[in-house]
């Protein structure tokens, strides 16, 4: 085995199946899990189906409109007992052999019962509980009934990460994305937590905010961020904002916290996004984003196509290269969109780690979160690392 490192972990950490596995095993499946937004199980009988590292969850409402987590795993040969977002009247039902339970969990009928059972016991069959927590206005499940609340697993984070009250926004179904890095997970949050990049990579896209202000730092595994805007933003905000305002003006900022693992917030002046970090495989990664903003009626947010560049051109936004320097018209690098900007990085690192030629530089001040990022997770692993 080589021992090229990347930091504070070994380069097989981003690209062996052998580390996957045991993040997937120790980290992902042992932690709260973001499952998507209250309203996303709005009513009786609606549920959804969330996979976590190794485990696989329904949450459902029950009759009582109490939310309930399960393990999605038939008690009687382990089928997946749900695997889309539905609405079920009174029960869920297994597709191999229909046992049946109700939302509360209970097995409550078995086919032929009688002919193919002799005294079954129904009252011990019923569906494993899982447990699920709403923290503002997110779902996060957990596998062990008895983790505790959202509450204690987040800590002092709730205090820092801004003043938004993401309950009393609206989604916004139009700038939902959902993309495929080809990159490691890892290569994904730390580029998320990387501060020395932010004026250079996005040194056209992000510069609205002073990076060099930024203040942020590790509540337990969780990382905090927050930077303030250029005074030339703060004073123009009224004609710069994309959308409208949802926190006062004398709090202003961007608060981008990573919390762990691979759950990003990215709230600023006039909107509340999440950033959700799933990996599928050693270098593959799956990041899905949604969109809070302001309640207002007759908004017409959604007319405005924010993906193309001549739309962020208005805002002063452009691509770090143009002209001779871009590679093409579909050069990430000349867009003018920082997720363009951030995929390619990430992903042009992940090919370098495969190369025997990699060997890493040393880490400056902005990167002390990636670095400590690595000892969060190896702390997470222990002796399985
Ligand atoms: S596995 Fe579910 S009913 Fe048989
Ligand atoms: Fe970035």
């Amino acid at each position: 085995m080589s021992k090229r490192m990347y930091h504070h972990l070994p380069v097989e950490a981003y690209t062996s199946r052998d580390w996957f596995d045991r993040e997937q095993r120790e980290i992902f499946s042992k932690t709260w899990a973001y499952a998507g937004f209250m309203e996303d199980v709005p009513e009786p009988g609606h549920y959804i189906p969330v996979q976590a590292g190794l485990n696989s969850f329904i949450i459902v409402m029950g009759r009582d409109r109490r939310l309930r987590a399960f393990h999605n795993i038939c008690r009687h040969r382990g089928t997946q007992l749900i695997r889309a977002v539905g609405k079920a009247q009174k029960a869920l039902s297994c597709p191999y052999h229909d046992w049946t339970y109700d939302l509360e969990g209970n097995l409550i009928s078995v086919p032929e019962e009688g002919r193919e059972y002799a005294g079954l016991d129904k009252s011990c069959l019923g569906l494993k509980p899982a447990l699920v927590d709403i923290w503002k206005g997110l779902l996060f499940v957990n596998p062990d009934p008895k983790a505790g609340s959202i509450v204690d697993w987040f800590g002092d984070v709730d205090e820092r990460i801004g003043p938004h009250e993401p309950e009393s926004l609206v989604e916004y179904p139009d700038a939902r994305t959902s993309y495929e890095v080809a990159a490691n997970w890892k290569i994904v949050v730390e580029n998320y937590i990387d501060v020395y990049h932010l004026s250079h990579l996005h040194s056209n896209t992000l510069q609205m905010y002073d990076h060099a202000k930024a203040r942020y730092g590790f509540e337990g595994p969780h990382f905090l961020f927050w930077e303030p805007p250029v005074p030339e933003y703060a004073e123009n905000q009224g004609r710069k904002l994309t959308m409208p305002r949802v926190i006062p003006q004398d709090a202003n900022g961007a608060w981008v916290p990573m919390l762990f693992p691979g759950m990003g917030i990215a709230a600023f002046e006039d909107a509340w996004n999440t950033f959700v970090v799933t990996p599928l495989a050693p270098d593959l990664t799956r990041v899905e984003t949604r969109t809070r903003v302001a309640n207002v009626s007759g908004w017409e947010f959604a007319k405005q196509s924010m993906r193309s560049s001549a739309f962020w051109a208005r805002f002063g936004i452009r691509g770090k290269y143009s002209g001779a320097d871009a590679s093409g018209a579909d050069d990430p690098m000349a867009s003018g969109d920082f997720t363009a900007e951030d995929v390619f990085a990430c992903e042009q690192q992940q090919k370098s780690l495969q190369s025997p030629w990699f060997e890493v530089g040393p880490a400056s001040v902005g990167e002390g979160p990636v670095t400590s990022h690595q000892k969060v997770v190896l702390n997470w692993l222990g002796d399985a690392a």
